[in-house]
C-alpha cells in the first residue's frame, strides 16, 4: 500500500514519541501515534517494569491516550515506528484493543532508517472479536 504525506506526518509524532519510550530491560524502543477522523493526533510509547509482565505496548498507550481524551471510535490510521532493519510487527494484544475502537484502521509500518510500509488492521487481524459477538 503506498503512503500519503499525512502518513509521513503521523510516522514523525511517532518517532518523537519513541524517544521516550521506556525501555530499559530490552532495549526495544517502540513509538505509536493515532490520527483520528476529528484530524487529532494521540501518540504512546512502550513502558516497561522491573516486574516484565506489567509492561505495556506503544500501540496501546497511544490507543489508550485516545481514549482518555474522549476519543473511542472513527480512528484513521496508526503509525509504529522502531529502529531495526525490519518493519515493526504490532503484537496480538494490541491488535485486539485496536480492534475495539476502530476495526479498519489504517497501519503504517516505518522504520528511523526509513522503511515503509502500509497495511490494515483487517488484514493484521482477520474475523476480530468485537462487541457484537456478545450476547444481548
Ligand atoms: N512492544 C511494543 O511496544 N509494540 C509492539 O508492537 C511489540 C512489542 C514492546 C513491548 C516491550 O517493551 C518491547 O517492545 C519488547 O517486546
Amino acid at each position: 500500500m503506498t503512503l500519503s504525506p499525512g502518513d509521513e506526518d503521523l510516522i514523525r509524532v511517532a518517532s518523537l514519541a519513541r524517544a521516550r519510550a521506556y525501555a530499559p530491560y530490552s532495549t526495544y524502543k517502540v513509538g505509536a501515534a493515532i490520527r483520528t477522523k476529528r484530524n487529532k493526533i494521540h501518540s504512546g510509547a512502550n513502558v516497561e517494569n522491573v516486574s516484565y509482565g506489567m509492561t505495556v505496548c506503544a500501540e496501546r498507550c497511544a490507543a489508550f491516550a485516545a481514549v482518555a481524551s474522549g476519543e473511542t471510535a472513527d480512528w484513521d490510521a496508526i503509525a509504529i515506528v522502531i529502529d531495526d532493519d525490519k518493519l515493526p510487527s504490532p503484537c496480538g494484544a494490541c491488535r485486539q484493543v485496536l480492534a475495539e475502537f476502530s476495526p479498519d484502521l489504517r497501519v503504517v509500518l516505518a522504520t528511523t532508517s526509513g522503511l515503509r510500509d502500509a497495511t490494515t488492521l483487517r488484514a493484521l487481524l482477520p474475523d476480530p472479536f468485537l462487541p457484537d459477538r456478545l450476547p444481548r
